[in-house]
C-alpha cells in the first residue's frame, strides 16, 4: 500500500506533493491525509455495495474537511455524541441522513437528536427505548428507533462487540421478551442495528454476518411486531496494519450483500440498508509525520527520539501494535537497522514504533507512521505534558491545506485562576 500510494520516482509523495515542499511550510509533527485516497476508498465501497447507504463513522476521523468531502461523495453520517451530531449538521449532512448510535447517550443528547430530526436512534436497552420515547413525547416529535442487538455470532476479532456478555445492545435471546408489547407514545421501532466488531479482516465472517443480521431482522420484526424499514449491518471493515495481514476480500462481501439485498427486497421492498464505516475509508489515507531530533544507543539497542510521540499519536501504544513505519526522506532505502521510535513523553510506554526496521536511522530523519488516518488525532492525548497539538493537513489535487492548525499548549487555564 505504501509503495503504491506514497512513492513516486523513489521518493515520498502524497497526492502529487513531495516531502520537501510539505516540510518547507509545515513543521513536524503533523498528520497529513490524501483526499484522493479517501475518495477512492468511498468509490470502491459504494461500487461494491449498490443499494446500501454508507454512513461515515465520525469517530474514526471527525475533521470537518474530511467529513465534508465524504458528504460530497454521497456519504451519510454515523454519530455517537452531541458533538458529532453538531459537527455533522455543521458540515451539511441532512438530519435524515444522520444515525445516532452509542452505548451512553445522555437524555440531553437524545433530546438534541430528536429536536434536530435525525434519521434514527439506536436503542441499547429497554431503559433507553423508554427514555427515547419519553423525550420524544415531551417534545411531541416522532423518532425512529433501531434495536441494537448483541447477537450470538461467534467472536472472531479482538474488538468484538457481540457474542458474549457486553455493554452494547439487547441480548439476542431476550430482546423479544424485553420489547414485545411495550407501549410507545412517539418512538417507533423501525429496524435493527448490529455492530459486531471493529478491524475485521475476515471476509467470510462479514459475509456470514450479513446473512445472519438480515434473517434476524426479519424474525424480530415478526416476533416483536414492527414494520421493518431499516437494517443497519454495522460494518467493521478492517485494514491491514501489519505486513502479515491480508486485505479484506471486498468482492466476497459484496456477493453476500447482493444476495441479502435481493432477498430483503422481495420481502420488504424499500427497506433501507446501512453500513457504518470509519477506518476503512480514512485509515490508509493518513500519515503521522515526525522528525528524529536525537538518536540514542543503549545496551546494544537503537532508539530514535522524535518531536512527536504518543501524545500526538496514541493508537500504537493504546492498541499495542506497530503501524507501518518508513523514513520518508529515505523511503526506498534498504531497511537494515532495528530501532525503536519514542517521543518526548516521560514514560517507557511512549514507543510509537517498537523494534522496527529502518534504513540507517539518524538525527534529522523524517519518520512517517502510516495507516494513521483513522483513530489518530482524534484518539490521542494531545494535552499531555503541554506539548501542543499537531496540525492536520489535507492534500488535494497537488495542494496542501491546513485543515486543523497546530496549537501551542493552553497554559493559561482561564477557568482555573492560579
Ligand atoms: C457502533 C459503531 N459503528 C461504527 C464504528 C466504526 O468502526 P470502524 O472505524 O471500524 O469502521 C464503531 C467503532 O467502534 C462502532 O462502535
Amino acid at each position: 500500500m505504501i509503495e503504491e500510494c506514497f512513492v513516486k520516482n523513489g521518493a515520498f509523495e502524497i497526492d502529487g506533493v513531495g516531502l520537501e515542499a510539505i516540510l518547507r511550510e509545515h513543521p513536524t509533527p503533523f498528520y497529513i491525509y490524501s483526499a484522493g485516497a479517501v475518495r477512492d476508498r468511498y468509490k470502491s465501497l459504494s461500487e461494491c455495495f449498490p443499494g446500501f447507504d454508507i454512513f461515515y463513522s465520525f469517530k474514526a476521523n471527525p475533521n470537518l474537511s474530511i467529513c465534508r468531502d465524504l458528504l460530497a461523495q454521497g456519504a451519510n453520517a454515523d454519530v455517537s455524541s452531541m458533538g458529532e451530531i453538531k459537527a455533522a449538521l455543521e458540515v451539511g449532512f441532512a438530519p435524515g441522513d444522520i444515525a445516532f448510535v452509542g452505548p451512553g447517550k445522555t437524555e440531553g443528547e437524545i433530546e438534541y437528536a430528536i429536536e434536530k430530526g435525525v434519521y434514527a436512534i439506536a436503542a441499547e436497552s429497554q431503559y433507553e427505548i423508554g427514555l427515547i420515547d419519553s423525550v420524544a413525547a415531551r417534545l411531541d416529535k416522532p423518532v425512529a428507533v433501531l434495536l441494537r442487538i448483541n447477537t450470538l455470532e461467534e467472536p472472531i476479532a479482538p474488538e468484538m462487540m457481540v457474542g458474549g456478555p457486553g455493554k452494547f445492545g439487547f441480548d439476542e435471546e431476550t430482546v423479544v421478551a424485553e420489547v414485545k408489547g411495550l407501549t410507545l407514545k412517539k418512538a417507533k421501532i423501525t429496524g435493527i442495528h448490529v455492530y459486531s466488531a471493529s478491524q475485521v479482516l475476515d471476509s467470510e465472517f462479514l459475509a456470514t454476518h450479513l446473512e445472519y443480521v438480515s434473517e434476524l431482522a426479519m424474525r424480530l420484526a415478526g416476533e416483536v411486531g414492527f414494520e421493518l424499514e431499516c437494517i443497519d449491518f454495522g460494518g467493521g471493515f478492517g485494514v491491514p496494519y501489519q505486513e502479515d495481514e491480508v486485505e479484506l476480500d471486498l468482492e466476497l462481501v459484496s456477493e453476500a450483500a447482493r444476495r441479502v439485498k435481493q432477498s430483503i427486497e422481495r420481502k420488504r421492498p424499500g427497506c433501507r440498508l446501512i453500513f457504518e464505516v470509519g477506518r476503512f475509508l480514512v485509515a490508509e489515507a493518513g500519515v503521522f509525520v515526525t522528525t528524529a531530533i536525537r538518536m540514542k544507543h543503549s545496551r546494544g539497542k537503537h532508539f530514535m527520539i522524535t518531536d512527536g510521540g504518543m501524545n500526538d499519536f496514541t493508537r500504537p501504544v493504546f492498541i499495542r501494535i506497530n503501524h507501518p513505519v518508513r523514513l520518508l526522506n529515505k523511503i526506498t532505502a534498504k531497511r537494515d537497522t532495528e530501532c525503536s521510535i519514542g517521543g518526548p513523553i516521560c514514560t517507557p510506554l511512549d514507543i510509537i514504533g517498537k523494534n522496527v526496521m529502518l534504513p540507517g536511522p539518524e538525527q534529522g530523519d523524517i519518520v512517517g507512521i502510516f495507516c494513521a488516518g483513522a483513530y489518530g488525532y482524534t484518539m490521542s492525548m494531545i494535552n499531555f505534558m503541554s506539548l501542543g497539538w499537531p496540525a492536520e493537513l489535507l492534500v488535494d489535487g497537488g495542494k496542501v491545506r491546513v485543515i486543523r492548525r497546530a496549537r501551542s499548549a493552553d497554559v493559561t487555564f482561564p477557568d482555573q485562576p492560579l
